[in-house]
């Protein structure tokens, strides 16, 4: 096992915990900072424990945590182990066996998946997260950047031939070269420094994607741009109220009912903790990057610049995030900005982008998770020194086991993530790591100067104006007619990253996501208050818990063993659309596909 990776993972985790200290007074002490998300928690936890009286005969809340968990455990052997096809079913590609568009049509995880469902909870939840858990207009807003996506846009670019995107599948994470094969990243690279080979790159082709990926992308720049106008016209006012009001508390009245109860019954956790939080990791940090002959590739001044950028980052983030409930800044800001920004300044070295990204977003992420279960304990009223030591513990024995799955895994499975030459029925198909590593390979190896200013997509640098602008048509459409309400909970940069996340999620992700949340959401909202106000979360929470036992159970008592299910046609983790995946040119000659012939004289 490498050391450096595990140290690695451990520093980068524990980083962010110390300077979360350094905010405790304006996040957590704060009334006015009230972290929306907590309060859901704070439910599940009461319905879990306090001592409830059956209403007339009726259950519990904790029985019918028990009876939807089992039912979610008993259904999953059908998903997770026998039936995976159940997942994503693509009926229009059954119809249409023979024709490419039907198919592009169809297809819930490779096309627009027009008429896809799947039955199965993890494709409900497993990409964009609980429906239930998510407000309407939050649904409606994704669901209208995802329509706009993909029934709009991304039909026009793709049969327009856009980016030449038709010499390449319609829907994929991968990246490809002029030729409509998957890039072969090996003939671009040094052996010896695993950075770029830039004599190998011009003699071999540019790097395209999937019409599918170069709209996303430009999405999200989009939609970073949308976050910061939008919370400047929309959030702005309130949230520099919140943060005078916090600044500004000097005497006791002011603080409210529960710092007071804090603050008489417990001791608060000494400053040189957190210090110690952050020095150590950093120090040990530097040693793993200048150390170990400098595998890592990243120069130490960018070890700095990575962390002091997410340290500054951490309070306006954490702010927004506490205020109004709102993730998208943070995830774009690190899933954009930070690729673009060391792709900028240190090409052509795929570990360096890696590792400037993991420290400059996980170490955010995790002080901005530790703000947040601090305030929990707030709420609940835990002692602040256990509750960072049982952190700190959690977090150390946490990411090693991770790490050691992670690592277990990676060397006994053979061609992991490489669906092509995985046994059927097996699980490890990896969508989410595929993307991460197509776009370290396009900004960490050939970098956003050869992408974005003169290669095919330097159009996509129009996303970010477009972003800025979009809220303030809003904003004034607002202003314009006042009593239109519904004008302002039109929110841009849900819309716009409704539209980024199309990869690693897929049509049939979205669709089956929307159906579920709008059912419980609107219908049952609507109709049964009572049953939804009572049930809603903890049913959330019964579904994960039942399918996460399952998946478990099924990995180590078969899989692990290399023992699938029985071989038919419903066991392959697919949508059973296999042209949806194939180019629509001439020219372009894919294994599995039907050539086109060349029928125009001037080919
Ligand atoms: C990629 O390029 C390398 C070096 O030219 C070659 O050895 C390898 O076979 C290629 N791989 C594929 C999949 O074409």
């Amino acid at each position: 096992m490498k050391m450096v990776h595990l140290f690695l993972a451990l520093w980068l985790q524990l980083l962010g915990y110390g300077w979360a200290g350094m905010f405790r007074k304006y996040l957590v002490d704060s009334p006015h900072m009230w972290w929306p998300s907590n309060l859901i928690q704070v439910s599940l936890f009461r319905a879990l424990h306090e001592k409830e009286k059956r209403l007339n005969g009726g259950k519990t809340r904790l029985q019918f945590f028990a009876i939807v968990c089992v039912s979610s455990f008993a259904y999953y052997v059908l998903p997770g182990y026998l039936f995976p096809s159940i997942s994503t079913v693509s009926f229009i590609c059954w119809i249409w066996k023979d024709s490419i568009t039907a198919q592009q049509v169809g297809s819930g995880l490779n096309g627009l998946g027009i008429g896809s469902f799947g039955l199965d909870w993890s494709t409900v939840a497993g990409f964009l997260g609980s429906p239930l858990a998510t407000p309407l207009f939050a649904i409606l807003s994704t669901m209208a950047g995802f329509s706009m996506m993909v029934y709009i846009i991304l039909p026009i670019a793709y049969w327009q031939n856009a980016f030449e995107s038709r010499r390449f599948p319609m829907f994929s994470q991968e990246t490809y070269d002029g030729a409509g094969q998957v890039y072969n990243v090996t003939r671009i690279m040094n052996e010896r420094g695993f950075d770029l080979d830039v004599v190998g790159y011009d003699g071999y082709s540019k790097l395209y994607l999937s019409a599918v990926f170069a709209i996303g992308l430009g999405f999200g720049f989009a939609a970073l741009m949308a976050a910061i106008t939008h919370v400047a016209l929309f959030d702005g006012k309130s949230i520099w109220e919140h943060w005078k009001k916090t600044t500004g508390e000097k005497n006791d009245r002011s603080i409210d009912v529960h710092t007071r109860i804090m603050r008489r019954n417990y001791e608060v956790v000494p400053r040189w903790w957190f210090m110690a939080t952050m020095i150590i990791p950093f120090a040990l940090s530097f040693l793993a990057i200048e150390g170990f002959g400098k595998q890592l590739q990243l120069p130490w001044w960018a070890l700095i610049m990575a962390c002091a950028f997410a340290f500054a980052f951490t309070l306006p983030a954490g702010i927004i995030l506490a205020t109004t409930n709102q993730y998208i800044a943070q995830m774009i800001w690190t899933d954009v900005i930070v690729d673009l920004l060391i792709g900028y300044i240190y090409p052509g070295k795929p570990l360096a982008n890696v590792v400037f990204k993991s420290y400059s977003s996980v170490s955010m992420f995790q002080a901005l998770d530790f703000l947040s279960d601090f305030k929990l304990g707030h709420y609940m009223k835990i002692p602040p020194k256990s509750m960072f030591l049982v952190q700190i513990a959690g977090t150390l024995v946490g990411s090693a086991a991770q790490f050691a799955t992670a690592w277990a895994l990676i060397s006994n499975i053979d061609n992991i993530c490489d669906i092509e030459k995985l046994p059927v029925g097996s699980p490890w198909t990896c969508p989410g790591y595929d993307y991460f590593y197509s776009t370290s390979i396009l900004w960490g190896v050939i970098g956003p100067h050869r992408v974005l200013d003169n290669g095919v997509y330097s159009i996509l640098k129009w996303f970010f104006l477009i972003g800025a602008l979009a809220p303030f048509a809003i904003w004034l459409l607002a202003r314009r007619f006042p009593n239109k309400k519904w004008i302002e909970s039109v929110h841009v940069p849900i819309i716009f990253s409704g539209a980024y996340g199309i990869l690693p999620a897929r049509p049939v992700h979205y669709l089956s996501w929307a159906a579920v949340g709008i059912f419980f959401n609107y219908y049952v909202y609507r109709k049964y208050k009572g049953w939804w106000a009572r049930h809603t979360y903890i049913l959330s929470a019964a579904l994960d818990a039942g399918v996460a036992f399952m998946a478990v159970m099924i990995y180590f008592t078969l899989q692990s063993k290399n023992v699938y299910g029985p071989v038919w046609w419903g066991l392959e983790a697919d949508d059973h659309c296999p042209l949806a995946k194939c180019p629509t040119v001439p020219g372009i000659f894919v294994d599995g596909c039907p050539a086109f012939h060349i029928t125009l004289n001037h080919f």
